[in-house]
């Protein structure tokens, strides 16, 4: 990792600990970046993970402390967290309607922040900043800033909700994207289509189709991050300073929670 990022700026202090890492759609934004990472997950993804991984249960408070004591000891700690979002998706209501399931079945299968001890983390951890991520359903976050593909030209909606401990404006655009995925089906779509995602969100192509429709593509790190005070110098998303701002882009600390644009698709919402 250079000392100097591709902005000429100093971020050698700063450590992203990126929990819930997957294979790494947030780590290869930040190789992107030039900010200095650590991925947690529960799965073995050191052959995928782009750059330092630890395996194991990121929502084992006193676990995570210890493994990450270096990284703490950094100038600046920003905390990324995406937990899991079964819990929240369209997809499991869809299932649990489809099966039959009892009542509390989704509970009990699929755990939610308060299971995953999120905030006890964030607590433990006690970032200069962080982010958490999930879908657009997902009722934990509170007064999350909201994002999708198409505010940045890319060929896919997929909106993702950012719980921020700064403050970050939406960036949502409507319209029809040239990529749509089914994950009605338990991801049943075509290689061609895995292959077209994968490449539109930066990631490896030869990535399993779970992964790639979970990861969260660089453009939204760079976003958040720009508006990040703990992550100096990272510019807007190219793309995004090409288009014009429109209505659709709201201040998130706008006061009276005035939201122009409207929440219903996240059809793509499965991680
Ligand atoms: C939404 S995906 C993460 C996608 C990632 N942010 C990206 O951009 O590629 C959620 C991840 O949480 C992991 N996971 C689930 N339970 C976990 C736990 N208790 N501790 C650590 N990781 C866990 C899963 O293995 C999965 O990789």
């Amino acid at each position: 990792m250079s000392e100097q990022s591709a902005s000429g700026t100093d971020r050698s202090g700063v450590v992203v600990i990126d929990l819930y890492s997957g294979r790494g759609g947030v780590g290869h934004a930040l190789d992107g970046l030039e900010i200095n990472h650590v991925g947690v997950d529960i799965e073995d993804y050191a052959d995928d993970y782009p750059g330092e991984f630890i395996q194991g249960d990121a929502s084992a408070v006193e676990w995570l402390l210890d493994a990450l004591t270096d990284y703490l000891e950094a100038d600046t700690v920003i905390l990324w967290m995406s937990p899991p979002c079964l819990r929240y998706t369209p997809l499991t209501q869809i299932n649990a309607a489809r099966y039959g399931w009892d009542e509390g079945e989704i509970e009990r299968r699929y755990p939610g922040f308060e299971e995953l001890n999120v905030r006890d983390v964030v607590a433990a951890i006690n970032p200069d900043e962080y982010i958490i991520e999930n879908v657009p359903r997902c009722d934990e976050l509170e007064e999350p800033t909201r994002v999708n593909g198409l505010a940045f030209g890319l060929p896919f909606d997929l909106e993702r909700h950012f719980e921020t401990s700064f403050s970050a404006p939406h960036a949502v655009e409507r319209g029809e994207p040239d990529l749509t995925m089914s994950t009605r089906d338990n991801y049943n779509n075509t290689e061609y289509q895995r292959r077209e995602l994968a490449e539109a969100k930066s990631v490896p192509t030869d990535w399993p189709e779970q992964s790639v429709h979970s990861a969260i593509p660089p453009e939204y790190v760079q976003y958040l991050l720009h508006y990040c005070p703990a992550s100096d110098g990272v510019s807007l998303p190219e793309s995004l300073r090409q288009r014009p701002l429109s209505d659709h882009f709201v201040a998130r600390a706008d006061g009276g929670n005035s939201r122009a644009v409207d929440t219903a698709t996240d059809q793509q919402g499965d991680t």
